[in-house]
């Protein structure tokens, strides 16, 4: 299979919480069925695909990255069956579905767990997990979770031993040493290859291995057994996506994207470079940044997130330098209590003081730069967050649909709700929700409607290449995205001022110049070419377009 024909190749993919999105059973608690209910929506938003955070069976420690059972669905969600009827229906709408492969751990109410705890030391039943006498074992692993864990090991009183875990002590790692763990996860990969899954998300792919003297990041054999993974999937002949969660600088996630291994990883030193834009209104270190992912990892193979369901993670100094993470925590809006472990513990609206020329920039960049757009769910209407909930539920609450009670969420009570629904000042669900904004023709979700639509009418934005050109202005991010047939020029002004400049586009001599969103003309291309970008202001134009060939869709403009 060539990476030309694969399907995730630029698309745009949404992310979300299953539980917080819809309930189609009145239980308070989103499920499969309520989201095959809210399908249409999705399509005529216009996403390409959705990955789902995890369903399966969970005692929900870790909002369901705690698995007590890989091969099946937590019943709050639905069945097999239900899941069946979901990546049909989605099928039907031409929508691909991601789901979330957890492979470092499991819960410790996983069967394998409690059996290990039993069994004898050196067994291979105890085996199947990482344990040691000596809890300074990997010492140079640094604690992940550091509001929750204070060591990477926990006692355990059967086993008489502590076990490893990377994440919370409800989560011990499995241990890769062990083959029957290769050939139990590898079976994982293969149960939901069989099902008919479009894509996996794989969760913290660092951590498999571990090696003294080191992070325990990315070791050799680590890669090793992601590319066993990705030999499973080309056994089965299919499209299927493998996208990497590694919060790594670009140069260290990038050999999880080796030919042999996987498609894709996520780039979250963009996500934190372009906050860092945002909040500095400079943009020399995004274009540094945007230029090394490519030169490392050139085309469309970054997914590219703006939030998730996790914290804004800035890291500990190693993911991007100090400076950046102190000109994030100075220039956006966090209200009180934020951090939590390495990260921003905000949606992303309030993030940006609910500014939406600041949603409609970032968007803009995400939506136009190569790779695959994420974008998480309610953040295509601005929702809000609930600070003070717990750990990360702040950006999990559920998802607005209309101003009923609930948003449209669930008729359930409210306090059987999963999480409650947001009615703080300013993102309150009887204002910021689906059904007011698909009415208001300047809403955001409209915007983003439009912005989708016109990226699908826009071959070079999904799949072109991409060249930085030179702003003259320390605000205006400027680039090109070109495959043969058409040019599309972006220009961005990540300031809260507005800035003039002129570009030059002598290459393109007298050429026409269009404005995509609006189809407005601009004066032809020359060395001189003015333009001017109010505040938070951005543009996409196509340049040097044939007469008569219209790659724009009439009624776009309407
Ligand atoms: C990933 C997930 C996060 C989870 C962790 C442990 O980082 O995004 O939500 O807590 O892995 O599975
Ligand atoms: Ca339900």
């Amino acid at each position: 299979m060539t990476e030309k024909d694969s399907w995730w190749e630029g698309a745009v993919i949404y992310q979300l919480i299953p539980r917080s999105y819809a309930d189609g059973n009145s239980d308070g608690i989103g499920d499969l069925q309520g989201l095959i209910g809210r399908l249409s929506y999705l399509r005529w938003l216009g996403v390409d695909a959705l990955w789902l955070t995890p369903i399966y069976p969970s005692p929900l420690e870790d909002g369901g990255y705690d698995i007590t059972d890989f091969e099946n669905i937590h019943p709050e969600l639905g069945d097999l069956s239900a899941f069946h009827r979901l990546l049909k229906a989605a099928h039907d709408q031409g929508i691909k579905i991601i789901i979330d492969l957890v492979l470092n751990h499991t819960s410790v109410l996983h069967p394998w767990f409690q059996r290990a705890r039993w069994a004898p030391k050196g067994s291979t039943e105890r085996e199947v997990y990482v344990w040691s006498d000596d809890p300074n074992k990997y010492a140079e692993a640094p604690v992940l979770f550091r509001n929750f864990e204070s060591s990477n090991w926990e006692w355990d009183d059967v086993a008489e031993q502590y076990y490893l875990h990377r994440f919370l002590r409800h989560q011990p790692d499995l241990n890769y040493e062990n083959p029957w763990v290769q050939d139990q996860m590898l079976g994982v990969v293969d149960f939901w290859l069989e099902r008919g899954v479009d894509g996996f998300r794989l969760d913290a792919v660092p951590f498999l291995f571990e090696a003294e003297d080191s992070r325990c990041e990315g070791l050799p054999e680590t890669h090793g057994f992601l590319r066993q993974v990705r030999a499973r999937v080309e056994e089965s002949g299919r499209d299927v996506l493998l996208l990497a969660e590694a919060i790594q600088p670009v140069k260290e996630a990038a050999p999880y994207l080796a030919d042999d291994e996987l498609h894709g990883a996520f780039n979250f030193v963009l996500t934190a470079h372009l906050f860092a834009a945002v909040a500095s209104g400079n943009c020399k270190q995004l274009k540094l940044c945007l230029q090394e992912a490519q030169t490392v990892v050139p085309g469309c193979r970054w997914a590219l997130p703006l939030r998730n369901h996790d914290e804004l993670w800035l890291g500990d100094g190693h993911l991007v330098p100090e400076g950046v993470i102190q000109t994030i925590r100075a220039g956006l809006h966090q209200g009180h209590g934020h951090w939590l472990n390495w990260g921003i513990n905000r949606r992303l609206a309030p993030l940006l003081n609910g500014d939406p020329r600041a949603n409609r920039l970032l968007h803009a960049l995400l939506y136009s730069l190569p790779g695959m757009p994420c974008l998480y769910y309610g953040d295509e209407l601005g929702m809000g967050d609930w600070p003070g909930l717990r750990d990360r539920d702040p950006n999990r609450t559920p998802m607005a649909w209309t101003p009923a009670r609930n948003g449209g969420f669930s008729s359930a009570p409210d306090p059987l709700l999963v999480l409650p629904a947001i009615t703080a000042p300013g993102y309150d669900y009887r204002v910021v929700n689906v059904e007011v904004q698909k009415q208001l023709p300047g809403s955001l979700l409209n915007w983003h409607r439009r912005m989708l639509t016109c990226r699908r009418l826009l071959p070079a934005l999904r799949r072109g290449d991409f060249e930085v050109l030179e702003s003259r202005h320390a605000s205006v991010m400027v680039y090109l995205r070109s495959v043969e047939s058409m040019t599309v020029l972006v220009a961005a002004n990540l300031s809260g001022a507005g800035a003039s400049l002129s570009l030059d586009l002598s290459r393109w001599n007298g050429a026409r110049t269009r404005e995509v969103l609006w189809g407005c003309e601009y004066p032809p291309a020359n060395e001189d070419w003015f333009v001017y970008l109010p505040s938070y202001g951005f543009s996409w134009w196509l340049i040097g377009e044939v007469d008569g060939s219209d790659p724009l869709n009439a009624d776009l403009h309407n």
